[in-house]
C-alpha cells in the first residue's frame, strides 16, 4: 500500500473505500468485508446517509477486536448547510456520534457552497446563501477550531478550484488536502501540480467514473471510463482489469482514489490495484485520455437565483 505522510507523520493509505451510493442496508455488510479485505482508509460524509449504519458497523470490529480505531482512517465531509460558524462544531459533533468515535483523521469543506440550514437537497435559487453571506473564510476558521479541539486531525476541502484554496492562504492550518473528481477522463493536472507546490494532497473521488451516479448527473453522450477502449487494451497487456488500470494510475501519480464498491469481489479486485506497477508507456497512454469530462459536473448548484455558477464553481 502505498501512503500519503502529513506533516506530523499520520499516513493516509493512498486507496480507500467510497461510500457514496453505498444504500444504507449495504454499506455496513461492505465496510465489514473490505476490512477484511485488508482495506484501512474509510471515506464517509453526512450528505450520504449511511453514517450511523458505518458507525454500528465499527463498533461491532472494534468490539470483536478485529481492527481498532488507530487501525482506520476515516474522512468525513461538512454539508453545504452547516458552513456558519456556529453549525461546524455540531456538525462534526452529529457525525462522530453516528460513527461513534472520538474524532475523525480528515474532515472536508464538502463543496465551496452554502445552503440555507434547514436546506439538505436544493430545489430552487432561495435555498441558497451566497458566499458574501457566508465566506469560505468563516467555514475554514471553524473547521481550524474543530480540529484544534482534537475532533478531526487533519481538515481540507472538496469540490475547490487552485483559486479558492489559495483563498486560505493566510489561515492558521492551510487545507491539507482537495478532494476531488478525478479520473483519466478529467487529470487535472493543474491541481495535482499546485497540490504537490503547496502541501494540498489530492484524493481521486470517482476514479472508475462512477457509472452508478444519480440520473440527474447522466447525460446521454457520457463516455463510459470502465468500458475505454485504450483501458481495456492496457490491462489486456498489463494482465489487469480496467478498473485495476484505473486506480494503479491514479496511486502512481501520487493522489489517492476512493472507489466505492459493496460487491466483495470487485472490493478485492480494487484494493489489489494498490500493489501494481504500471510502466512508463502505459502511464503515458493513460494519461493521454485526457478530455476535461466531468461526470459531477456541480450543474445541480446552478438553480436561477443561487448566485452559484459552474464557471464560477470550478475556475
Ligand atoms: P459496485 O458497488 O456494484 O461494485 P466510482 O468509485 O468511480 O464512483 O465508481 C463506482 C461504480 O463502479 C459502482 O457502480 C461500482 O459498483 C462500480 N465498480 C466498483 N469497482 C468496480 C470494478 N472493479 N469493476 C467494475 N465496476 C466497479
Amino acid at each position: 500500500m502505498r501512503y500519503h505522510e502529513f506533516k506530523n507523520g499520520d499516513r493516509m493509505p493512498a486507496l480507500g473505500l467510497g461510500t457514496w451510493k453505498a444504500a444504507p442496508g449495504e454499506v455496513g455488510a461492505a465496510i465489514e468485508e473490505a476490512v477484511r479485505i485488508g482495506y484501512r482508509h474509510f471515506d464517509c460524509a453526512s450528505i450520504y446517509g449511511n453514517e450511523a449504519e458505518i458507525g454500528d458497523t465499527f463498533q461491532r470490529l472494534f468490539a470483536d477486536g478485529i481492527v481498532q480505531r488507530d487501525d482506520l482512517w476515516i474522512t468525513s465531509k461538512l454539508w453545504c448547510n452547516r458552513h456558519e460558524a456556529s453549525d461546524v462544531a455540531p456538525a462534526i459533533g452529529a457525525t462522530l456520534s453516528d460513527l461513534q468515535c472520538e474524532y475523525l483523521d480528515l474532515y472536508l469543506v464538502h463543496w465551496p457552497v452554502a445552503l440555507k440550514h434547514d436546506v439538505k437537497s436544493v430545489s430552487s435559487g432561495e435555498d441558497f446563501l451566497t458566499l458574501e453571506q457566508v465566506p469560505l473564510s468563516e467555514t475554514w476558521a471553524a473547521m481550524e477550531d474543530v480540529a484544534e479541539q482534537g475532533l478531526a486531525r487533519h481538515i481540507g476541502v472538496s469540490n475547490y478550484s487552485v483559486s479558492k484554496i489559495a483563498g486560505h492562504s493566510g489561515a492558521r492550518i492551510f487545507p491539507e488536502v482537495n478532494q476531488v473528481e478525478m479520473h483519466p477522463y478529467l487529470r487535472q493536472q493543474d491541481l495535482v501540480d499546485y497540490g504537490a507546490e503547496s502541501g494540498v494532497f489530492i484524493t481521486a473521488y470517482s476514479p472508475l467514473g462512477s457509472k452508478d451516479r444519480p440520473d440527474g448527473m447522466r447525460s446521454a453522450d457520457d463516455p463510459v471510463l470502465l468500458e475505454d477502449a485504450a483501458i481495456a487494451k492496457i490491462a489486456e497487456r498489463v494482465g489487469a482489469t480496467p478498473a485495476q488500470v484505473l486506480l494503479a494510475w491514479a496511486l502512481q501519480r501520487g493522489t489517492s482514489a476512493i472507489p466505492k464498491s459493496v460487491n466483495p469481489s470487485r472490493m478485492a479486485e480494487n484494493f489489489a490495484a494498490a500493489s501494481m506497477e504500471l510502466d512508463a508507456e502505459a502511464m503515458g497512454e493513460v494519461d493521454a485520455l485526457d478530455r476535461a469530462r466531468r461526470y459531477v459536473t456541480g450543474t445541480f448548484w446552478e438553480l436561477p437565483g443561487s448566485g452559484y455558477t459552474v464557471e464560477e464553481l470550478w475556475s
